[in-house]
């Protein structure tokens, strides 16, 4: 079996807001590899971290006309991670060797894009509506969780959690049974849409009462969902995760959503209860075992209301395998 790194390198994470990347370069991680990113003329680069003469990191040093800059002594490199200055023998001809590892780096949706397989012709999940401008985003500090990315995905698409997770915030102890849904296989992901009954009167006053909330989980394979929530025939807002992997066993995750730009308050409301609410869920996420996300479904009792993680741990083990993998049978 291929290994982790190996299995989902080929795809797009972010590694950054883009309102995170100002003028000094970043430090970002992603599948094992330490990265320095950088805006280049119109672009972002993304390289290796250590400098390739004497390993200094290049998030201390600066971004030049010509390239990032290393602090130690000057040598400077371009998007495509060649070094073009060694200001110890400006005459001299540059070595070879003198070079980062670098990697396809895009800037979109308001994040830094890094894809570490050059031969990958994967693409970003497609979200058309953040680029139209009727929608505005605001957007989570980083979720800095010890968790794998397909757990965390995995906590976002379990429906059955909601009425006891967030019982006080989101979900409604009055209403625990989850009604039956369909979840279909769509290219490069999943849908699935289910009606929950009720939000809970903890929510009262914070966003309108209504009887029944549809969510409209899509899932774009392997660690990105967009998830909307649309309470009344009027009102909708919708939310984006990605997961951004580390390692096998940690991630990071981007989280923002979209709404109209007349709902003026949505930010502090979005920002103040969905925090409130990932806590609940970092709280159960960082106490599961085993920590990495599991190849298989034994171990573990499945019933029909899974059915929405159940789908979407086959599609990440058919990544990871290489080949369709059977479901449980739910009780
Ligand atoms: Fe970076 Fe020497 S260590 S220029």
């Amino acid at each position: 079996m291929r290994s982790y790194e190996e299995a989902f390198s080929p795809y797009w994470y972010p590694v950054a807001f883009s309102h995170e990347l100002k003028e000094r370069p970043l430090a970002a991680r992603l599948l094992g590899k330490e990265l320095v990113v950088w805006r280049v003329g119109a672009g972002v680069a993304a390289t290796q971290r250590y400098c390739a003469h004497r390993g200094a990191d290049l998030c201390a040093g600066e971004v030049s006309a010509e390239g990032l800059r290393c602090a130690f002594h000057g040598w400077t490199y371009g998007g495509d991670g060649r070094c073009v200055r060694v200001p110890s023998q400006p005459g001299a001809p540059i070595p070879a060797s003198a070079a980062l590892a670098s990697f396809r780096a895009v800037e979109r949706y308001g994040l830094v894009w890094v894809c570490l397989d050059a031969r990958s012709e994967q693409t970003l999940p497609e979200w058309p509506e953040l680029e139209t401008g009727k929608v505005a985003t605001v957007a989570l500090p980083r979720l800095d969780w010890d968790v794998s990315a397909g757990r965390m995905l995995e906590i976002i698409l379990d429906v059955t959690h909601l009425s006891w997770v967030h019982k006080g915030t989101f979900g409604n102890p009055e209403q625990q049974e989850v009604p039956p849904y369909e979840v279909a296989r769509v290219p490069g992901g999943l849908r699935a849409q289910i009606t929950y009954p009720a939000l809970s009167p903890a929510m009262e006053g914070v966003v309108p009462r209504v009887d029944r909330t549809t969510l409209t989980y899509e899932v774009f394979l392997p660690f990105a969902v967009r998830l909307s929530f649309k309470p009344t025939l009027f009102f909708q807002h919708t939310v984006y995760a990605v997961a951004s992997p580390w390692s096998e066993e940690k991630m990071q995750c981007f989280y923002f959503a979209s709404y109209h730009p007349g709902l003026k308050l949505f930010p502090d409301i979005f920002v103040k209860s969905e925090l409130a609410i990932l806590e609940q869920d970092r709280l159960v996420a960082e106490g599961q075992r085993p920590k990495a996300h599991p190849l298989d479904f034994s171990g573990e009792v499945h019933v029909r209301a899974d059915r929405l993680p159940i789908e979407y741990r086959r599609g990440v083990i058919a990544l990871r395998t290489g080949r369709p993998v059977e479901g449980p049978t739910p009780e």
